[in-house]
């Protein structure tokens, strides 16, 4: 600590159940070149979207426990799942730093042109919670929202090959049968930019929303009212780390990150 430059004011802790998290991490960087990061994937305990709501909060509050322990000045909950279940709780336990959480991109696509029926996919959990339910009742009263709970999807872009037949399979049997007939899809899981390509694959050419540039500007909004954004003199810096510490895991999240930045 004492070796860093004295307007230094933290780095921002950023987590998800797993690699999902990185698709949001990439916009932040994009956002905030001269923040330091630090990303923890929860993979050893992915995915979230099984879990019950009691164990996602008790996952979420110990890594933010940890993140706040080492210093984070904020927080960015990179998981729709875990910002259900834990924003709030977060807000309560840490009101001294900001706690930016992620939502399905469900405004952005009610604004567009054509909104009349927009798919979201998520995960169980996130449908079923009341967080999303108010988020539709107050943007799409003009729109059908056809919600499409993905179970298993987050699990398989885990193991690391997006192009994989396994995954494929699963779009078909979730998506196929609604290609043709939506006007957009809302990717409401952080894991699912990874396999962005894979579900145009399946769904053709219709307009794909994901929360991870709001979230990105969101996060510099709040860093700017709390007066903790970094000098432009520093330079920043990612540090990635995973609940499966191993090299094969660190290099699996090197490369969906790179992804994510492309
Ligand atoms: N990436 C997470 C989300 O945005 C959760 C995926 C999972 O672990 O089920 O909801």
């Amino acid at each position: 600590m004492a070796e860093q430059d004295a307007q230094d004011k933290g780095f921002v802790g950023v987590f998800d159940s797993g690699v999902g998290g990185l698709t949001v991490l990439g916009c932040l960087v994009a956002e905030l070149p001269h923040e330091r990061f630090v990303f923890f994937g929860d993979s050893a305990h992915a995915p979230y979207g099984d879990k019950t709501p009691e164990e996602v909060l008790a996952l979420s509050r110990s890594i933010a426990a940890s993140l706040v322990g080492e210093g984070a000045k904020a927080l960015v909950i990179a998981c729709n799942t875990a910002t259900s279940v834990a924003a709030q709780v977060l807000r309560e336990e840490y009101p001294s730093i900001p706690v930016i959480g992620v939502e399905p991109a469900l405004k952005p696509a009610t604004l567009a042109p054509r909104h009349r029926r927009i798919l979201v996919m998520a995960t169980a959990a996130t449908l079923r919670l009341g967080k999303f339910q108010r988020l539709e009742e107050r943007w799409a009263a003009d729109s059908e929202v056809i919600e499409v709970p993905c179970v298993g999807l987050a699990d398989l872009i885990e193991k690391g090959n997006p192009a994989s037949p396994a995954i494929h399979e699963l779009l078909e049997r979730y998506l196929g049968p609604w290609r043709g007939k939506v006007d957009s899809v809302v990717l409401g899981c952080t894991h699912y930019p990874l396999v962005r390509e894979q579900i145009r694959e399946v769904m053709g050419d219709v307009p794909l929303f994901d929360g991870g540039k709001g979230t990105a500007r969101e996060t510099r909004r709040r860093l700017k009212a709390a007066d903790l954004l970094a000098p432009e003199s520093q330079a920043g810096s990612v540090e990635l780390r995973s609940s499966i510490d191993t090299p094969e895991e660190l290099a699996l999240y090197q490369k969906f990150f790179n992804l994510a930045r492309r």
